[in-house]
């Protein structure tokens, strides 16, 4: 192999936000995201409002992405963009400017599953991110999907662990919205968890067999026990909101981690990496370092902007694919649903 920088451009349109990315070989020249607002004022994402929103940004998202990267669209080496699971009128936003780009540029076009980069976003060559060796295990905690992925090889994983009912950034945003808190409420309770007490109040955790996970009886009895105290004092979420938060936050961390310890147990795998838009929150990055002294485990945690959703990470998979070689024809299509 010549020794020639690769790179890459990464789109990624799966849900609401539209983000691209230039990577040049493993390290990333630009990662921009343009965070759709019109969602917030109907507490959660209008799928036809999205990808209308996907028109409306790609072309400035991806050009402030090259001006970012500072070169040129005849350098690309490759597109890569996310093929799903998302939305999709939203996927195909992102797919169909993928597609014309390499045809016209005539450079090869790599499909990305978007819960892989999720994962592999530990792989981008970061000053003081260090990757993880092979195997481990992946806990990828988003507003989509809550899964335990044991990872064998870059393209080799499977998932041990999953959700039955909803998916944990759902539990937050769930949550947040019972106490009043604007769409997408996970970053707001754990705001907020910051100043509270987290044993205020107790709730109880699901009992699921394994290593699944169910997080609608919490949202249940959340609401109920909101409901209850409202009832006896209508301003106990004010006078509390900074103990609510911390008490959920804590009870979804329990569990969480409740899981990864059985993992570990089952699988005699002690390298952890979190990913997905709740490996953010400050009270699974805290509880992921203490596990390194508490359980002797080697844990990785992503820098903020590869936690939620963004481009660079869709551009390390296209990286990888890259050096197997691995195309696709522009018939390719979008999935909505898509296993590893
Ligand atoms: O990965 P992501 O950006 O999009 C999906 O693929 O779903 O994840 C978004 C989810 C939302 O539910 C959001 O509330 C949650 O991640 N989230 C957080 C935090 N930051 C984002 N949840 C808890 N604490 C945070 N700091
Ligand atoms: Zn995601």
């Amino acid at each position: 192999m010549t020794n020639k920088p690769v790179y890459i451009l990464a789109i990624e349109s799966s849900c609401d936000d539209t983000a691209a990315a230039i990577l040049q070989n493993d390290k990333v020249l630009s990662n921009i995201v343009a965070n759709q607002l019109i969602h917030n004022q109907y507490g959660g994402v209008v799928p036809e409002l999205a990808s209308r929103a996907h028109q409306q940004n790609i072309v400035p998202v991806i050009d402030a992405a090259f001006r970012k990267a500072n070169i040129q669209k005849e350098q690309l080496t490759a597109i890569a963009f996310t093929q799903g699971p998302g939305l999709m009128g939203s996927l195909l936003v992102g797919s169909s400017f993928a597609k014309s780009l390499s045809l016209a540029l005539n450079i090869p076009l790599i499909a990305v599953n978007h819960m892989q980069a999720h994962i592999l976003a530990h792989f981008i060559d970061e000053e003081g991110h260090q990757k993880p060796e092979f195997p481990f295990l992946a806990l990828t905690i988003s507003g989509g999907h809550t899964q335990i992925v044991k990872v064998t090889n870059y393209f080799d994983m499977e998932i041990i662990g999953e959700t039955t009912d909803d998916a944990v950034g759902e539990a937050f945003d769930k949550s947040a919205k019972i106490v009043g808190l604007p769409y997408p409420g996970g970053p707001l309770v754990d705001k907020n968890a910051q100043l509270g007490n987290p044993k205020a109040f107790a709730f109880t955790k699901p009992k699921v067999p394994g290593l699944d996970f169910s997080f609608s009886g919490l949202k249940t009895a959340i609401l109920y026990f909101i409901q209850k105290n409202v009832a006896e004092n209508p301003n106990f979420i004010e006078e509390n909101l900074n103990d609510i938060c911390a008490s959920i936050q804590y009870t979804i961390i329990e569990i969480l981690m409740d899981k990864m310890k059985l993992a570990v147990k089952q699988t005699g795998i002690n390298r952890i990496a979190i990913g997905g838009g709740v490996s953010a929150n400050s009270g699974i990055r805290n509880a992921m370092k203490e596990a390194q002294t508490k359980y002797g485990w080697q844990t990785y945690i992503p820098k903020f902007e590869y936690t939620t959703d963004n481009a660079a990470m869709i551009g390390i998979v296209g990286y990888q694919k890259y050096l197997q070689g691995n195309f696709e024809t522009s018939n390719v299509v979008s999935k909505a649903r898509i296993q590893f």
